[in-house]
Protein backbone atom coordinates (compact mmCIF):
# COMPACT_ATOMS: atom_id res chain seq x y z
CA UNK A 1 0.00 0.00 0.00
CA UNK A 2 1.16 3.71 -0.83
CA UNK A 3 0.39 6.20 1.94
CA UNK A 4 0.15 9.70 1.58
CA UNK A 5 0.32 11.32 5.05
CA UNK A 6 -1.10 15.10 5.30
CA UNK A 7 0.35 17.42 7.82
CA UNK A 8 3.60 18.17 9.86
CA UNK A 9 3.12 18.14 13.24
CA UNK A 10 4.07 16.10 16.35
CA UNK A 11 0.58 13.99 15.82
CA UNK A 12 1.20 13.76 12.03
CA UNK A 13 5.03 12.23 13.45
CA UNK A 14 3.26 9.90 15.71
CA UNK A 15 1.02 8.88 12.32
CA UNK A 16 3.99 8.75 10.66
CA UNK A 17 5.85 6.00 12.58
CA UNK A 18 2.69 4.22 12.84
CA UNK A 19 2.40 4.06 9.38
CA UNK A 20 5.98 3.18 8.42
CA UNK A 21 5.69 -0.22 11.36
CA UNK A 22 3.03 -1.75 9.48
CA UNK A 23 3.98 -4.15 6.88
CA UNK A 24 1.06 -3.79 4.62
CA UNK A 25 3.20 -0.34 3.72
CA UNK A 26 5.03 0.08 1.11
CA UNK A 27 5.60 3.44 0.68
CA UNK A 28 5.11 6.50 3.20
CA UNK A 29 4.94 10.21 1.41
CA UNK A 30 4.50 13.08 4.13
CA UNK A 31 3.51 16.70 2.89
CA UNK A 32 4.38 18.72 4.18
CA UNK A 33 6.46 16.61 6.53
CA UNK A 34 9.03 17.81 8.89
CA UNK A 35 12.29 16.61 10.18
CA UNK A 36 11.64 14.03 12.46
CA UNK A 37 8.94 12.73 10.17
CA UNK A 38 11.24 13.03 7.32
CA UNK A 39 13.64 9.52 8.86
CA UNK A 40 10.59 7.12 7.90
CA UNK A 41 9.03 9.34 5.43
CA UNK A 42 9.42 10.54 1.94
CA UNK A 43 9.16 14.42 1.94
CA UNK A 44 7.12 16.49 -0.35
CA UNK A 45 6.23 20.26 0.48
CA UNK A 46 2.66 20.74 -0.57
CA UNK A 47 0.15 23.70 1.49
CA UNK A 48 -1.98 21.39 3.46
CA UNK A 49 -5.24 23.52 2.79
CA UNK A 50 -5.05 23.64 -0.82
CA UNK A 51 -7.48 20.80 -1.66
CA UNK A 52 -6.38 21.01 -5.68
CA UNK A 53 -2.63 20.67 -4.85
CA UNK A 54 -3.06 18.10 -2.15
CA UNK A 55 -5.63 15.33 -4.42
CA UNK A 56 -2.92 16.41 -7.62
CA UNK A 57 0.39 15.25 -5.37
CA UNK A 58 -1.97 12.08 -4.21
CA UNK A 59 -2.31 11.27 -7.75
CA UNK A 60 1.24 11.88 -8.70
CA UNK A 61 2.62 9.49 -5.94
CA UNK A 62 -0.16 6.75 -6.73
CA UNK A 63 -1.52 7.05 -3.14
CA UNK A 64 -3.92 4.07 -2.26
CA UNK A 65 -4.74 5.71 1.06
CA UNK A 66 -4.35 9.54 2.02
CA UNK A 67 -4.03 10.11 5.81
CA UNK A 68 -5.09 13.70 6.39
CA UNK A 69 -3.90 15.26 10.15
CA UNK A 70 -5.13 18.23 10.71
CA UNK A 71 -8.25 19.87 11.08
CA UNK A 72 -7.81 22.92 8.72
CA UNK A 73 -7.44 20.38 5.67
CA UNK A 74 -10.78 19.08 6.62
CA UNK A 75 -12.57 22.06 6.84
CA UNK A 76 -11.41 23.56 3.84
CA UNK A 77 -12.66 20.17 2.02
CA UNK A 78 -9.34 18.06 1.12
CA UNK A 79 -10.68 14.88 1.94
CA UNK A 80 -13.45 15.73 -1.33
CA UNK A 81 -10.90 16.76 -3.12
CA UNK A 82 -8.87 13.69 -2.17
CA UNK A 83 -11.74 11.19 -2.69
CA UNK A 84 -13.15 12.89 -5.91
CA UNK A 85 -10.25 11.43 -7.78
CA UNK A 86 -11.26 7.76 -6.61
CA UNK A 87 -8.51 7.71 -4.20
CA UNK A 88 -8.89 6.58 -0.58
CA UNK A 89 -8.63 8.56 2.39
CA UNK A 90 -8.98 8.44 6.02
CA UNK A 91 -10.43 11.86 6.94
CA UNK A 92 -14.29 13.22 6.77
CA UNK A 93 -16.21 15.35 4.67
CA UNK A 94 -16.06 19.27 4.88
CA UNK A 95 -20.34 19.25 5.65
CA UNK A 96 -18.92 16.20 8.29
CA UNK A 97 -15.89 18.03 9.38
CA UNK A 98 -18.22 20.64 10.84
CA UNK A 99 -18.86 18.82 13.73
CA UNK A 100 -15.44 20.06 14.55
CA UNK A 101 -15.49 23.80 12.48
CA UNK A 102 -18.32 25.10 14.14
CA UNK A 103 -19.05 24.54 17.88
CA UNK A 104 -22.43 25.75 17.55
CA UNK A 105 -23.17 22.76 14.74
CA UNK A 106 -21.62 20.56 16.98
CA UNK A 107 -24.14 21.30 19.62
CA UNK A 108 -27.02 21.50 17.48
CA UNK A 109 -26.08 17.66 16.25
CA UNK A 110 -25.76 16.66 19.89
CA UNK A 111 -28.99 18.26 20.66
CA UNK A 112 -30.52 15.67 18.03
CA UNK A 113 -28.66 13.08 19.28
CA UNK A 114 -29.67 13.01 22.79
CA UNK A 115 -25.87 13.01 23.21
CA UNK A 116 -25.32 14.13 27.14
CA UNK A 117 -23.09 17.48 26.79
CA UNK A 118 -23.19 20.84 28.65
CA UNK A 119 -26.50 23.25 28.23
CA UNK A 120 -25.29 25.82 25.53
CA UNK A 121 -26.61 29.31 24.48
CA UNK A 122 -24.74 30.58 21.05
CA UNK A 123 -24.72 34.48 21.02
CA UNK A 124 -23.73 37.22 18.94
CA UNK A 125 -24.36 40.03 20.61
CA UNK A 126 -23.12 41.39 24.10
CA UNK A 127 -26.64 41.21 25.47
CA UNK A 128 -27.61 37.56 24.77
CA UNK A 129 -23.99 36.88 25.93
CA UNK A 130 -24.54 39.01 28.95
CA UNK A 131 -27.52 36.87 29.79
CA UNK A 132 -26.11 33.88 29.12
CA UNK A 133 -23.31 34.25 31.48
CA UNK A 134 -25.84 35.43 34.28
CA UNK A 135 -28.08 32.22 33.82
CA UNK A 136 -25.00 29.62 33.63
CA UNK A 137 -22.87 31.89 36.71
CA UNK A 138 -19.14 31.59 37.27
CA UNK A 139 -17.27 29.87 36.64
CA UNK A 140 -18.09 30.90 32.52
CA UNK A 141 -17.27 29.10 29.43
CA UNK A 142 -17.00 31.09 26.29
CA UNK A 143 -16.35 29.35 23.28
CA UNK A 144 -14.99 30.89 19.32
CA UNK A 145 -17.52 29.57 17.48
CA UNK A 146 -15.34 28.69 14.40
CA UNK A 147 -11.33 26.93 14.27
CA UNK A 148 -9.20 28.06 16.73
CA UNK A 149 -6.23 25.33 16.99
CA UNK A 150 -7.47 24.32 20.32
CA UNK A 151 -7.25 28.35 21.56
CA UNK A 152 -10.79 29.81 20.94
CA UNK A 153 -12.30 28.97 24.47
CA UNK A 154 -12.25 30.75 27.64
CA UNK A 155 -12.79 29.65 30.66
CA UNK A 156 -12.51 32.17 33.87
CA UNK A 157 -14.29 33.35 37.31
CA UNK A 158 -14.37 36.96 35.70
CA UNK A 159 -17.49 37.99 33.93
CA UNK A 160 -15.56 40.78 32.60
CA UNK A 161 -12.62 38.39 30.95
CA UNK A 162 -15.64 36.20 29.70
CA UNK A 163 -17.52 39.32 28.42
CA UNK A 164 -14.39 40.67 26.44
CA UNK A 165 -13.76 37.44 24.82
CA UNK A 166 -16.99 37.06 23.32
CA UNK A 167 -16.67 40.74 22.16
CA UNK A 168 -13.67 39.70 20.41
CA UNK A 169 -14.72 36.98 18.92
CA UNK A 170 -18.32 37.97 17.52
CA UNK A 171 -20.14 34.77 17.60
CA UNK A 172 -19.42 32.35 20.58
CA UNK A 173 -21.16 29.31 22.64
CA UNK A 174 -21.52 29.58 25.94
CA UNK A 175 -22.46 26.97 28.38
CA UNK A 176 -22.67 25.68 31.10
CA UNK A 177 -19.18 24.65 33.14
CA UNK A 178 -18.35 20.59 33.18
CA UNK A 179 -16.74 19.53 36.50
CA UNK A 180 -14.10 16.47 36.50
CA UNK A 181 -11.55 15.04 35.31
CA UNK A 182 -10.92 15.06 31.09
CA UNK A 183 -10.53 11.92 28.95
CA UNK A 184 -10.41 12.38 25.38
CA UNK A 185 -11.73 9.02 23.70
CA UNK A 186 -10.30 8.73 19.44
CA UNK A 187 -12.92 6.66 17.30
CA UNK A 188 -11.98 5.09 13.87
CA UNK A 189 -15.43 5.26 11.62
CA UNK A 190 -15.95 4.58 8.56
CA UNK A 191 -20.01 6.27 9.45
CA UNK A 192 -21.39 3.56 10.64
CA UNK A 193 -18.96 1.01 12.03
CA UNK A 194 -17.25 2.48 14.82
CA UNK A 195 -13.63 0.67 17.09
CA UNK A 196 -12.48 2.80 20.06
CA UNK A 197 -8.93 3.64 20.60
CA UNK A 198 -7.55 3.57 24.23
CA UNK A 199 -8.59 6.47 26.24
CA UNK A 200 -5.86 9.13 27.15
CA UNK A 201 -5.31 12.38 28.98
CA UNK A 202 -4.67 15.36 27.68
CA UNK A 203 -3.07 18.54 29.91
CA UNK A 204 -4.54 21.98 28.38
CA UNK A 205 -3.06 24.79 30.44
CA UNK A 206 0.36 25.80 29.87
CA UNK A 207 1.14 25.14 33.60
CA UNK A 208 1.60 22.85 36.47
CA UNK A 209 -1.38 22.74 38.41
CA UNK A 210 -3.55 23.26 35.35
CA UNK A 211 -2.42 26.77 35.66
CA UNK A 212 -2.04 29.47 33.01
CA UNK A 213 -4.10 29.42 29.53
CA UNK A 214 -4.94 26.93 27.57
CA UNK A 215 -2.47 25.63 24.60
CA UNK A 216 -2.79 22.95 22.33
CA UNK A 217 -2.29 20.35 24.94
CA UNK A 218 1.27 20.17 26.67
CA UNK A 219 1.33 16.63 27.11
CA UNK A 220 -0.70 13.32 27.57
CA UNK A 221 -0.59 9.58 29.22
CA UNK A 222 -2.67 6.63 28.26
CA UNK A 223 -4.16 4.25 29.81
CA UNK A 224 -6.57 5.76 32.30
CA UNK A 225 -6.46 3.57 35.89
CA UNK A 226 -8.89 5.71 37.42
CA UNK A 227 -11.69 5.52 34.26
CA UNK A 228 -15.22 3.86 35.75
CA UNK A 229 -15.30 0.37 34.01
CA UNK A 230 -17.57 0.50 31.33
CA UNK A 231 -17.01 3.58 30.39
CA UNK A 232 -16.09 3.50 26.94
CA UNK A 233 -18.94 1.35 26.34
CA UNK A 234 -20.63 3.82 27.36
CA UNK A 235 -19.49 6.53 25.62
CA UNK A 236 -19.95 4.29 22.50
CA UNK A 237 -23.82 3.47 22.87
CA UNK A 238 -24.83 7.61 24.08
CA UNK A 239 -22.46 9.74 22.40
CA UNK A 240 -20.73 7.69 19.38
CA UNK A 241 -23.45 5.68 17.57
CA UNK A 242 -26.25 8.45 18.38
CA UNK A 243 -24.02 11.10 16.84
CA UNK A 244 -23.02 8.98 14.17
CA UNK A 245 -26.58 8.25 12.73
CA UNK A 246 -27.66 11.55 13.03
CA UNK A 247 -25.02 12.35 10.49
CA UNK A 248 -26.07 9.47 8.46
CA UNK A 249 -29.49 10.39 8.51
CA UNK A 250 -28.43 14.38 7.84
CA UNK A 251 -26.83 13.14 4.66
CA UNK A 252 -23.68 13.75 6.31
CA UNK A 253 -21.81 10.72 7.02
CA UNK A 254 -18.93 10.92 9.33
CA UNK A 255 -15.72 8.94 8.51
CA UNK A 256 -12.25 9.38 9.95
CA UNK A 257 -11.39 9.66 13.42
CA UNK A 258 -13.95 10.85 15.54
CA UNK A 259 -12.28 12.68 19.03
CA UNK A 260 -14.94 12.65 21.59
CA UNK A 261 -13.80 15.35 24.67
CA UNK A 262 -15.05 14.49 27.52
CA UNK A 263 -15.91 15.56 31.31
CA UNK A 264 -16.38 12.70 33.73
CA UNK A 265 -19.01 14.52 35.74
CA UNK A 266 -21.12 13.46 38.89
CA UNK A 267 -23.68 12.87 36.63
CA UNK A 268 -21.57 10.75 34.01
CA UNK A 269 -19.87 11.48 30.96
CA UNK A 270 -20.54 14.51 29.08
CA UNK A 271 -19.10 15.80 25.83
CA UNK A 272 -17.15 19.20 25.89
CA UNK A 273 -16.22 19.00 22.16
CA UNK A 274 -15.86 17.15 19.26
CA UNK A 275 -12.80 16.82 16.73
CA UNK A 276 -12.42 15.74 12.77
CA UNK A 277 -8.88 14.03 13.67
CA UNK A 278 -6.66 12.63 15.94
CA UNK A 279 -5.90 14.82 18.87
CA UNK A 280 -2.49 16.57 19.96
CA UNK A 281 -0.47 14.92 21.60
CA UNK A 282 -2.38 12.44 22.81
CA UNK A 283 -2.08 10.52 19.20
CA UNK A 284 2.03 9.92 20.39
CA UNK A 285 0.73 7.35 23.40
CA UNK A 286 -2.51 6.21 22.25
CA UNK A 287 -0.49 4.89 18.75
CA UNK A 288 2.25 3.98 21.11
CA UNK A 289 0.32 1.12 22.40
CA UNK A 290 -1.13 0.07 19.18
CA UNK A 291 -0.33 -3.36 18.08
CA UNK A 292 -2.83 -3.56 15.19
CA UNK A 293 -1.31 -2.44 12.10
CA UNK A 294 -2.22 1.60 11.16
CA UNK A 295 -2.41 1.28 8.11
CA UNK A 296 -5.06 -1.48 7.69
CA UNK A 297 -7.02 0.05 10.04
CA UNK A 298 -7.44 3.49 8.83
CA UNK A 299 -7.50 2.02 5.26
CA UNK A 300 -10.81 -0.15 6.50
CA UNK A 301 -12.29 3.18 7.82
CA UNK A 302 -11.52 4.97 4.56
CA UNK A 303 -13.18 2.43 2.38
CA UNK A 304 -16.06 1.65 4.68
CA UNK A 305 -15.26 -2.22 5.38
CA UNK A 306 -14.06 -1.32 9.15
CA UNK A 307 -17.22 -3.50 10.05
CA UNK A 308 -15.26 -6.61 8.77
CA UNK A 309 -11.50 -5.21 10.50
CA UNK A 310 -10.27 -7.59 13.78
CA UNK A 311 -10.79 -6.33 16.68
CA UNK A 312 -7.57 -3.84 18.11
CA UNK A 313 -4.62 -5.00 19.68
CA UNK A 314 -2.69 -2.99 22.68
CA UNK A 315 0.94 -3.40 23.92
CA UNK A 316 0.78 -3.88 27.54
CA UNK A 317 1.71 -1.21 30.03
CA UNK A 318 1.99 2.69 29.60
CA UNK A 319 2.64 5.74 27.61
CA UNK A 320 3.22 8.98 28.38
CA UNK A 321 4.46 12.21 26.15
CA UNK A 322 5.34 15.75 27.74
CA UNK A 323 5.67 18.48 25.22
CA UNK A 324 8.31 20.87 24.83
CA UNK A 325 7.11 24.54 23.90
CA UNK A 326 9.22 27.38 22.97
CA UNK A 327 9.67 30.58 25.06
CA UNK A 328 6.58 32.62 24.77
CA UNK A 329 4.12 29.78 24.15
CA UNK A 330 1.17 30.05 23.74
CA UNK A 331 0.88 33.67 23.10
CA UNK A 332 3.87 34.30 21.41
CA UNK A 333 6.01 31.58 20.63
CA UNK A 334 9.92 32.33 19.67
CA UNK A 335 11.16 30.43 16.76
CA UNK A 336 14.65 30.19 15.01
CA UNK A 337 16.52 28.62 18.08
CA UNK A 338 18.46 25.67 17.48
CA UNK A 339 18.10 22.32 19.12
CA UNK A 340 20.07 19.55 20.30
CA UNK A 341 19.11 15.90 22.39
CA UNK A 342 16.00 15.48 19.38
CA UNK A 343 17.64 12.71 17.79
CA UNK A 344 16.73 9.73 20.51
CA UNK A 345 13.84 7.26 19.32
CA UNK A 346 10.58 8.50 21.04
CA UNK A 347 11.67 12.31 20.78
CA UNK A 348 8.83 13.32 18.45
CA UNK A 349 9.26 16.40 16.24
CA UNK A 350 6.22 19.01 16.09
CA UNK A 351 7.71 22.64 15.32
CA UNK A 352 10.55 22.30 13.98
CA UNK A 353 12.94 22.61 10.63
CA UNK A 354 16.46 21.89 9.85
CA UNK A 355 18.62 24.19 7.86
CA UNK A 356 20.57 23.63 4.72
CA UNK A 357 23.89 22.98 7.25
CA UNK A 358 21.59 20.25 9.18
CA UNK A 359 21.20 22.34 12.50
CA UNK A 360 17.70 21.33 13.81
CA UNK A 361 15.64 24.90 15.08
CA UNK A 362 12.49 25.41 16.61
CA UNK A 363 9.96 26.15 14.07
CA UNK A 364 6.66 26.45 16.12
CA UNK A 365 5.43 26.93 19.54
CA UNK A 366 5.12 22.99 20.62
CA UNK A 367 8.19 22.64 19.03
CA UNK A 368 9.47 18.65 20.40
CA UNK A 369 7.21 15.49 22.63
CA UNK A 370 9.30 13.31 24.60
CA UNK A 371 7.35 10.05 24.14
CA UNK A 372 7.93 6.99 26.03
CA UNK A 373 6.24 3.54 27.04
CA UNK A 374 6.92 1.40 29.88
CA UNK A 375 5.26 -1.86 32.25
CA UNK A 376 2.90 0.99 33.96
CA UNK A 377 2.69 4.53 34.58
CA UNK A 378 5.46 5.80 36.66
CA UNK A 379 8.14 3.79 34.39
CA UNK A 380 6.56 5.57 31.20
CA UNK A 381 6.36 9.08 32.97
CA UNK A 382 10.42 8.84 33.99
CA UNK A 383 11.18 7.38 30.60
CA UNK A 384 9.63 10.59 28.97
CA UNK A 385 11.23 12.83 31.47
CA UNK A 386 14.37 11.23 31.17
CA UNK A 387 13.98 12.02 27.15
CA UNK A 388 12.71 15.61 27.83
CA UNK A 389 15.75 16.19 30.19
CA UNK A 390 18.25 15.28 26.99
CA UNK A 391 16.45 18.36 24.73
CA UNK A 392 18.35 21.37 24.51
CA UNK A 393 16.47 24.31 23.26
CA UNK A 394 17.25 27.95 24.83
CA UNK A 395 14.00 29.36 26.68
CA UNK A 396 11.97 26.29 26.48
CA UNK A 397 9.37 25.19 29.06
CA UNK A 398 7.48 22.21 29.67
CA UNK A 399 4.93 20.97 32.51
CA UNK A 400 6.73 18.68 35.51
CA UNK A 401 3.73 17.29 35.87
CA UNK A 402 2.31 15.56 33.24
CA UNK A 403 0.57 12.47 34.59
CA UNK A 404 1.25 12.88 38.07
CA UNK A 405 -1.50 12.71 39.63
CA UNK A 406 -2.77 9.29 37.99
CA UNK A 407 0.59 7.91 39.28
CA UNK A 408 -0.29 8.94 42.52
CA UNK A 409 -4.19 7.75 42.28
CA UNK A 410 -4.91 11.51 42.74
CA UNK A 411 -7.68 11.73 40.63
CA UNK A 412 -11.21 11.53 41.61
CA UNK A 413 -14.87 11.67 39.73
CA UNK A 414 -16.86 14.46 41.74
CA UNK A 415 -19.79 12.50 43.73
P1 LIG B 1 -12.44 22.79 23.80
O1 LIG B 1 -11.66 23.50 22.76
O2 LIG B 1 -13.92 22.87 23.63
O3 LIG B 1 -11.92 21.42 24.09
O4 LIG B 1 -12.10 23.51 25.18
C1 LIG B 1 -10.78 23.58 25.64
C2 LIG B 1 -10.73 23.28 27.11
O5 LIG B 1 -11.58 24.18 27.84
C3 LIG B 1 -11.28 21.91 27.47
O6 LIG B 1 -10.34 20.90 27.31
C4 LIG B 1 -11.65 22.11 28.90
O7 LIG B 1 -10.51 22.05 29.73
C5 LIG B 1 -12.17 23.51 28.92
N1 LIG B 1 -13.63 23.48 28.75
C6 LIG B 1 -14.32 23.61 27.59
N2 LIG B 1 -15.64 23.51 27.80
C7 LIG B 1 -15.81 23.34 29.13
C8 LIG B 1 -16.95 23.19 29.99
N3 LIG B 1 -18.21 23.25 29.51
N4 LIG B 1 -16.73 23.01 31.30
C9 LIG B 1 -15.49 22.97 31.79
N5 LIG B 1 -14.37 23.13 31.06
C10 LIG B 1 -14.52 23.32 29.74
N1 LIG C 1 -4.96 17.88 22.40
C1 LIG C 1 -6.18 18.53 22.07
C2 LIG C 1 -6.46 18.58 20.64
O1 LIG C 1 -5.82 17.94 19.84
O2 LIG C 1 -7.40 19.26 20.28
Amino acid sequence: MRVLLVGGGGREHALALGLSRDPAVDALVAAPGNPGIAAVAELRDVTPTDADAVAALAVEVAADLVVIGPEAPLVAGVADAVRAKGIAVFGPSAEAARLEGSKAFAKDVMTAAGVPTARAYTCTDPESVGQALDEFGAPYVVKNDGLAAGKGVVVTDDRAVAAAHAAECGRVVIEEYLAGPEVSLFVVTDGEAALPLLPAQDFKRVGDGDTGPNTGGMGAYAPLPWAPPGLVDEVMRDVVHPTLAELRRRGTPFAGLLYVGLAITAAGPRVIEFNARFGDPETQVVLALLETPLAGLLHAAATGTLAAHPPLRWREGAAVTVVVAAEGYPAAPRTGDPITGADRPGVIHAGTRRDADGTLRSAGGRVLCGTATGPDLAAARDAAYDLVRGIELAGSHHRSDIASAAVEDRITIPA
